[in-house]
């Protein structure tokens, strides 16, 4: 298949591909529909691991039957808590860590990802990560609440020590202002 410059998310799984080995431990920080889970199920393989979050049950309910129809389910754990509570559940270094903020497609708007809980749970995942390990986050600055967030995201970001993260942001210029964007984070060895 020919290589697409298509979305933030894909940008991300596009990264996650090339970073995740069969047997690697990796975190979903927001389950959602289970899309990402799927994808991170497969590519760590049946000795793996994906340790995923959400606090919405509506959002375990769908990832779960999404990875039992693809017969994954077994090389997942996943809690109904959020995010910021991670390091209490992965007791390991992990390969990457992926986090899609916003709220739940299909779902109440009204539940969304908030900067302090984010930000509590970057500090865990990045603490958390091996070396050249990633953490991707795609943002959505399309509506008010998603652009403070994303903006303060950037910051916090492009404030991590550049010995040992380096930080990419990705974004498509003629898109318009409210477009998705990417941002990786890997730790340097
Ligand atoms: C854009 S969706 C994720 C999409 C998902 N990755 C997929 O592939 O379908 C964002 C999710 O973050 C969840 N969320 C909001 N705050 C959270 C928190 N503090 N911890 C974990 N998940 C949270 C929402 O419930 C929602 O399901």
């Amino acid at each position: 298949m020919a290589y697409e410059l298509r979305s933030a998310r894909y940008l991300a799984a596009d990264c996650l591909r090339q970073v995740i080995r069969p047997g690697d431990t990796v975190v979903d920080a927001t389950l959602g529909n289970g899309h990402d889970t799927l994808m991170l199920a497969e590519l760590v393989g049946d000795a793996g691991l994906v340790i995923g979050f959400d606090i919405q049950e509506e959002a375990l309910r769908r990832t779960e039957a999404a990875l039992a129809q693809a017969g994954l389910a077994a090389r997942c754990r996943l809690h109904a808590v959020g995010h910021q509570e991670m390091a209490a559940y992965v007791q390991e270094p992990v390969r990457a860590v992926a986090f899609n903020l916003g709220w739940l497609p299909g779902g109440d708007k009204a539940v969304t990802t908030h900067w302090d809980t984010t930000r509590a749970a970057l500090d865990a995942a990045l603490s958390l990560l091996l070396p050249y390990g990633v953490c991707t986050v795609c943002a959505y600055p399309g509506h008010a609440a998603g652009d403070e967030e994303r903006q303060k995201l950037s910051t916090y970001l492009a404030a991590l020590r550049p010995q040992e993260y380096n930080v990419l942001h990705s974004r498509f210029l003629n898109a318009g202002p409210g477009a998705p964007e990417c941002f990786i984070v890997q730790r340097m060895g």
